[in-house]
């Protein structure tokens, strides 16, 4: 970020002031955030969305002012009533979806294999007879529509809600559809929010037996906002067996507890490796890891898959190994996992 530039828009902004609160839109205003990529300025500012009109004209005229620096290309000024308010209990209404179940796929980092295993499960459980959605919810790296051979951008229908592009028969939405892949730093905070928040209300998805999440790794303010939010049936933890994926394990667990989200279990990815040429197996990343932090915590197993070139190979060709070679032993092994968790959440 050229953060003279920032300092530039701020010279500009402190002499307007917020129409009800009168704080001046400087560094020190929190409800303020400015920023800025390649010659594009996102100003958000968190209003009472019952005051949206007052903030009508202070829209215009910032944006006038800003036109007078050099090179910007253009002006975003997002209204957002994040900031939770006494007022402003509706919170939970903001992510619904009528799905019968809806289940998280998190890790604690990225690179784990969360993506490979929510589109494999969603495919997975469709084949099993039931009507499934993917919702990729990664600001990071949003990964779904390649894995699911999906190009193309959705389109909104008559209600202004956008319908999910649609293959293997399971309906999908990526965040990578409304944000900027390559851009992630600037939606920020309430961005964010406002974004994810359009995944569940604008999207027209249906009547779904499952809705799968694809979230952000780790468990920040987003991940934390869609399990407290997001009437989730439950979570999957996905993990590698080394030391430094299994700390960041342990924090998805508080995470889930600390907003009682049932952890329906945790499947260690890349567990070992089956040698084509000696079939031997191989514990590249040890192994095992996951099982004991599992039983430590009282949470369920899950079980274990492979690293395996195939999965890697249908993954980047979007064509789900699970849907290319479903009598695989890897492919079962998906498939025994939606029984176990379609079992457990019927009971
Ligand atoms: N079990 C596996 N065996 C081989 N490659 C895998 C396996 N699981 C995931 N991968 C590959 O590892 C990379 C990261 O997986 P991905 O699902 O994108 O991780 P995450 O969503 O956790 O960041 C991808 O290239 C994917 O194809
Ligand atoms: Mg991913």
């Amino acid at each position: 970020m050229n953060s003279d530039l920032i300092s530039i828009i701020y010279e500009i902004t402190k002499k307007f002031r917020d129409p009800i609160s009168n704080k001046t839109f400087d560094r020190n205003n929190e409800d303020v955030k400015i920023s800025h990529k390649d010659g594009h300025i996102n100003i958000a500012i968190i209003i009472n969305p019952n005051n949206r009109s007052k903030y009508d004209d202070l829209s215009i005229k910032l944006k006038e002012s800003l036109k007078k620096v050099p090179d910007l290309l253009s002006v975003n000024i997002i209204l957002t009533s994040e900031k939770k308010t006494e007022s402003n209990n509706n919170e939970h209404t903001k992510f619904q979806n009528p799905a019968k179940n809806i289940i998280a796929i998190a890790s604690g980092k990225g690179g784990v294999g969360k993506s490979t295993f929510a589109v494999n499960f969603a495919v997975s459980l469709e084949k099993l007879g039931n009507k499934v959605g993917l919702l990729d919810a990664d600001i990071y790296g949003p990964s779904v529509p390649r894995m699911m051979g999906i190009s193309g951008k959705p389109v909104s229908n008559n209600n202004n809600k956008l319908i999910p592009l649609k293959n293997y028969n399971v309906s999908c939405m990526s965040i990578g559809f409304l944000i900027d892949v390559d851009t992630p730093a600037i939606w920020r905070g309430p961005m964010v929010m406002k974004a994810l928040e359009q995944m569940f209300n604008g999207v027209e998805w249906g009547d779904l037996d499952y809705l799968i999440i694809d979230l952000p790794p780790g468990t920040g303010d987003a991940q934390l906002t869609l399990a407290q939010n997001s009437k989730l049936t439950g979570s999957i933890i996905i993990s590698t067996p080394q030391d430094v994926a299994l700390i960041d394990v342990r924090k998805g667990i508080n995470m889930f507890n600390k907003v009682n989200v049932p952890i329906l279990g945790i499947v260690e990815n890349m567990s070992y490796f089956i040698c084509s040429n000696c079939n031997e197996k191989h514990e590249i990343f040890s192994n095992g890891g996951a099982k004991k932090e599992a039983d430590k915590y009282n949470v369920k197993f899950l079980g274990e898959l492979p690293i395996n070139k195939n999965i890697r190979i249908y993954s980047d060709e979007g064509n789900p190994i699970c849907v290319a070679e479903p009598n695989d032993t890897i492919s079962i092994k998906y498939s025994n996992i939606v029984k176990e968790i379609q079992k457990d959440i019927s009971n």
